[in-house]
């Protein structure tokens, strides 16, 4: 059974063609209206989210099928009546696909393995993978290409958004260069950054750490930023963070360090004024809501490769 845990699950050319059927599924819709015809898809999230969800519900049923966002609040799993293991196992006897936003990885590993249909990481606090995909195929279609382009990530190096491009990225054969504060809290996974650095060599491309934001910056085809204060980090840490991120700030200046015709990306919720400033996220280089838009067909093409694949 295939699930969608990291984009390492897969390799550069079943990420080709998730993207090239991404593309499909935006460029003609109707070619795909009943492909998922009476599938159910199962979402459950123990944190909160505007685009994944909605662009969840909203793809499978222009697949053709149905949605159901199940509340933990009000399961048995939630009151701590019901394991996880016996949770997953009756809702594979009822849908045909799982996603799932929750804090631990180690917990989505868990559904995985109790599983009897396939599971897609919605987000965990290791890593994004869906989110990833949206954004490869929004820089396919603004730069042209991935391999050979420069993405210059600023801000907290410690991330699920960063996890995932370093592995997306490196797997592409793009470069990517993480601008971030110096600790483990704010630094990447020794374990991903390992990996990623190994792929990107197999790749042609390299992957860089700094320190240095300009450094990072400096003819970049790609700025690219998250939130610092993620859905799992305490509301007590603001203060903290702001002082620590505040350097890694995307600003009109890092952009012009960037190629001149560089575009701005934030996989969203963003915070103006923290980590980019208003008039670089609503300036004319920001492509946030295409990228944001791109998590529908993204994710269709990743719902349809893990039918097909179920049913094979
Ligand atoms: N980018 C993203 O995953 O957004 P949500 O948290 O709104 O789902
Ligand atoms: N790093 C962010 C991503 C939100 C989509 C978080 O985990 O909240």
């Amino acid at each position: 059974m295939e699930h969608l845990s990291a984009l390492t699950d897969w390799n550069e050319d079943i990420l080709k063609q998730v993207l090239a059927q991404a593309a499909a599924c935006k460029a003609d819709p109707a070619r795909f209206a009943n492909v998922a015809a009476r599938r159910v898809l199962f979402m459950i999230f123990e944190k909160p989210s505007l685009r994944t969800r909605v662009s969840f519900e909203t793809g499978i049923v222009r697949l053709g099928g149905h949605a159901i966002n199940y509340d933990v609040n009000t399961s048995p799993l939630g009151a701590g009546k019901e394991s996880l293991p016996d949770t997953i196992k009756v809702v594979s006897r009822y849908a045909d696909l799982i996603v799932a936003r929750l804090f631990k990885h180690a917990d989505l590993e868990e559904m995985i393995a109790h599983a009897g249909v396939p599971v897609i990481n919605g987000l965990t606090d290791f890593s994004h993978p869906c989110q990833i995909m949206a954004d490869l195929l929004t820089i396919q279609e603004h730069r042209g290409t991935l391999k050979g382009q420069t993405l210059c990530f600023l801000g907290d190096g410690f991330n699920n958004v960063t996890h995932s491009l370093l592995q997306g990225c490196a797997m592409m054969g793009m470069n990517i260069r993480v601008g971030c504060p110096r600790g483990e809290d704010y630094e990447p996974l020794p374990d991903v950054l390992a990996s990623a650095r190994k792929l990107a060599e197999a790749h042609g491309s390299e992957v860089i750490v700094t320190h240095d934001a300009r450094e990072a910056a400096r003819g970049a085809d790609v700025l690219y930023t998250d939130s610092w204060m993620s859905y799992h980090i305490d509301p007590s840490e603001l203060e903290r963070r702001v002082a620590k991120f505040m350097p890694y700030q995307i600003t009109a200046e890092r952009m012009a360090d960037a190629a001149p015709d560089a575009i701005f990306m934030n996989c969203l919720p963003a915070a103006r004024g923290y980590e980019q400033t208003a008039e670089v996220i609503d300036g004319p280089q920001s492509v946030v809501f295409d990228q944001a838009g791109n998590r529908l067909h993204a994710q269709n093409a990743i719902m349809m490769r893990l039918l097909e694949q179920a049913r094979a």
